[in-house]
C-alpha cells in the first residue's frame, strides 16, 4: 500500500533540501535579501506544487536529481506569489504559514524584492544544465512556466481578483479567474513532469485535464477554509474573501454547493488518471487531500 502521507513529507523534505542549496546566503548587506527569500520559501508549506511535479516526473521515470530542481522552481514562483499576494497593496496581510509575512517581518521594499529575486530565481534554475542536458527541454520548461506565471496565468488571475472586488461575477467569469490565479501553476506543475520526460502530446493531455480539475477544486477548497476555518488551523487570517468583497465559488454558490462542486472535480480529475492503472495513485490521493485538507 503506498504511503500518501509519508509520500508527500518526503518530497517536502528533498524540496527544502534543494531550495537551502539554492538559496545559498551571501556576504555583505545585500545579504537581507537572501534571509528574505529564504524566510519565505523555507517556511513550511504545503508543498503541493512541487510533489505534482516529483509525482507526476516519476511516471515518467524522469530521475528525481531532475524533477526535484523543477519541484523547486515551482515552488519559488508560487513563494513569490504569496509574498506580494501578502503585500499591504494586495491582500494586506499579516500572516502566512503560521508567521509573519514577510513584508512584516521584513520591510516592504524587500518583500516587493524577495518576490522579485524568488521569480527570477526560478527561470535560472530552469535554464541551468543540471535540470537537463537537453537545452530543447530545458526551453520547453521556461516557455511553459513563463506563459503559467505571466499575464495569461497568475498574474493576469491576480489581476482578475483585484478588478472583480465588488463586482457580481457569474459562475463562468470566476471559473477563468480562478482558473488563471490559481489554476496554471497547478497545470504547470504537472507538464513539468511531462517536459521532463518528453512525453506524447495525448499523455500531456491526460496529466492538463486532471490539472485542470484539482486547479480548481484547490482553490474553492481555499475559499471554503477561508469561510469556515480559523487563523490558527490554516496559519493565515480567514474571513478576508468576503470582507473584502472577494468573488469566490462560495459566495455565489453557497459552502454546500461549493462543497459539491469541488468533490465532482476531484472525481472527474481521479478518473482521467485511470489510463496509468496503479502508478498514478499518489496523484489520485492528492486530488483527494485537496478537498479534504485542513489547511
Ligand atoms: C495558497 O496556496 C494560495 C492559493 C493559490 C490558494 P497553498 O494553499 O498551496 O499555500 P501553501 O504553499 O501550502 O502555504
Ligand atoms: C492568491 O489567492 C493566489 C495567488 C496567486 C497567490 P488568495 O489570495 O486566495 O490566497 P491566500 O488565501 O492569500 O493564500
Ligand atoms: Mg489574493
Ligand atoms: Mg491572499
Ligand atoms: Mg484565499
Amino acid at each position: 500500500m503506498i504511503d500518501f502521507k509519508k509520500a508527500m513529507t518526503d518530497t517536502a523534505d528533498a524540496v527544502d533540501e534543494v531550495l537551502d542549496d539554492l538559496l545559498q546566503r551571501m556576504e555583505g548587506p545585500e545579504n537581507q535579501l537572501l534571509e528574505a527569500m529564504r524566510y519565505s520559501a523555507l517556511g513550511g508549506g504545503k508543498r503541493v506544487r512541487p510533489f505534482l511535479v516529483v509525482a507526476s516526473a516519476d511516471l515518467f521515470g524522469v530521475s528525481r536529481s531532475r524533477s526535484l530542481r523543477a519541484a523547486a522552481a515551482i515552488e519559488m514562483i508560487h513563494c513569490y506569489s504569496l509574498i506580494h499576494d501578502d503585500l499591504p497593496a494586495m491582500d494586506d496581510d499579516k500572516l502566512r504559514r503560521g508567521r509573519p509575512t514577510v513584508h512584516i517581518k521584513f520591510d516592504e521594499a524587500t518583500a516587493i524584492l524577495a518576490g522579485d529575486a524568488l521569480l527570477t530565481k526560478a527561470f535560472e534554475v530552469l535554464a541551468s544544465e543540471a535540470t537537463h542536458s537537453d537545452a530543447r527541454v530545458r526551453a520547453d520548461l521556461c516557455l511553459a512556466y513563463a506563459k503559467a506565471a505571466g499575464d495569461r496565468g497568475m498574474v493576469g488571475g491576480q489581476m482578475l481578483d483585484l478588478v472583480a472586488q465588488d463586482h457580481e461575477l457569474d459562475v463562468p467569469e470566476i471559473t477563468r479567474l480562478q482558473r488563471m490565479k490559481t489554476g496554471e501553476l497547478i497545470s504547470v506543475s504537472c507538464e513539468a513532469g511531462c517536459i521532463l520526460g518528453k512525453v506524447s502530446a495525448e499523455t500531456r493531455t491526460v496529466l492538463r485535464g486532471y490539472a485542470h480539475d484539482i486547479g480548481l477544486a484547490f482553490q474553492i477548497a481555499d475559499d471554503l477554509l477561508d469561510v469556515e476555518g480559523t487563523a490558527e488551523q490554516v496559519g493565515k487570517a480567514t474571513g478576508k474573501d468576503e470582507a473584502a468583497g472577494k468573488a469566490t465559488f462560495v459566495s455565489l454558490l453557497g459552502a454546500d454547493r461549493a462543497r459539491k462542486q469541488a468533490n465532482l472535480l476531484v472525481e472527474q480529475a481521479v478518473n482521467h488518471l485511470n489510463i496509468f492503472d496503479e502508478r498514478a495513485v499518489l496523484l489520485q490521493e492528492l486530488a483527494r487531500f485537496i478537498v479534504n485538507r485542513r489547511s
